[in-house]
């Protein structure tokens, strides 16, 4: 296939098709989800837990998300790459998230994303106007988990939603392409999807009515041991292998048959 644009994104968004995201951290797995037809891989500060066996992603640094964007973009050929900026990488100032950026897209990111609403509409805006395309994180972020006190749903109160609306709308006008909507209410993402046409609303935990999906790679191929959040779904289960689990996953957020409404939603 043709190696995916932003371009190309939007054009699949305008027409209705569903996004579908996973992520990734090495090479020879972007090789298989490239090649299932995922079309975004995701290098998510969420390797310092399933990689590193940390308890939060707050210890990974903006070196080890480079080194794994390397990886993933020597195995991939075609799928739109999107690489996390860690915890204490862009928060400083807008100019420290340019630097963190460059290192990103230097590594062979395509797109950064960055946590928060409020404050980080102006690092977007700076990033965006010097060319660089950003995917924002609202609802559950999780390098805020300490001031949350623990990874719950948020925006289930009528103020909590309306701060998130705001910040959506804030990031949307600052030029944000993407927004991955985390552990929010379903009614609230088909909201925020609804009002922000121009924005490529990511779910996850969030239901069906985004514009994609993305889930962690080693939660849906079974890999993860514990208590999995109820968003997740196995999909080894129904599967003789790591390529048909992922073909799967394209197949069913392409097709809407997941999230399922009732089991993986709040
Ligand atoms: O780090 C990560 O894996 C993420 C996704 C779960 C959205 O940010
Ligand atoms: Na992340």
């Amino acid at each position: 296939r043709k190696p995916l644009t932003l371009h190309r994104l939007r054009e699949m968004h305008a027409a209705g098709e569903k996004i579908a995201m996973l992520t990734c951290y090495d090479s020879s797995f972007a090789r298989l989800l490239d090649d299932a037809g995922v079309d975004c891989l995701l290098v998510g500060d969420s390797l310092g837990m399933v990689l590193q066996g940390q308890s939060s992603t707050l210890p990974v640094t903006l070196e080890e998300v480079a080194y794994h964007t390397r990886a993933v973009a020597r195995g991939n050929r075609s799928a739109w790459l999107i690489a996390d900026l860690p915890f204490g990488s862009y928060q400083e100032s807008k100019e420290q998230a340019l630097r963190s950026s460059v290192e990103l897209m230097r590594a062979g990111a395509q797109m950064v994303k960055l946590e928060g609403g409020g404050w980080t509409a102006e690092a977007v805006d700076f990033l965006v106007q010097r060319g660089i395309p950003v995917c924002a994180h609202l609802g559950l972020t999780p390098q805020s988990v300490h001031a949350f006190g623990g990874y719950r749903v948020q925006g289930r109160d009528e103020s909590g939603a309306a701060v998130l609306k705001r910040h959506a709308a804030e990031l949307a006008d600052a030029g944000a392409a993407m927004l991955v909507l985390e552990l929010v209410p379903s009614a609230l993402a088909e909201e925020v999807s609804a009002s922000n046409p121009g924005l490529m609303t990511i779910g996850i935990g969030a239901g069906p009515v985004c514009a994609g999906q993305v889930l962690v790679l080693h939660d849906m191929l079974n890999v993860t041991r514990g208590k999995l959040p109820r968003f997740v779904r196995n999909f080894m289960a129904d599967a003789s292998s790591i390529d048909e689990a992922v073909r799967a996953y394209v197949r069913d957020v392409k097709n809407g048959r997941f999230p399922d409404p009732q089991l993986h939603t709040y």
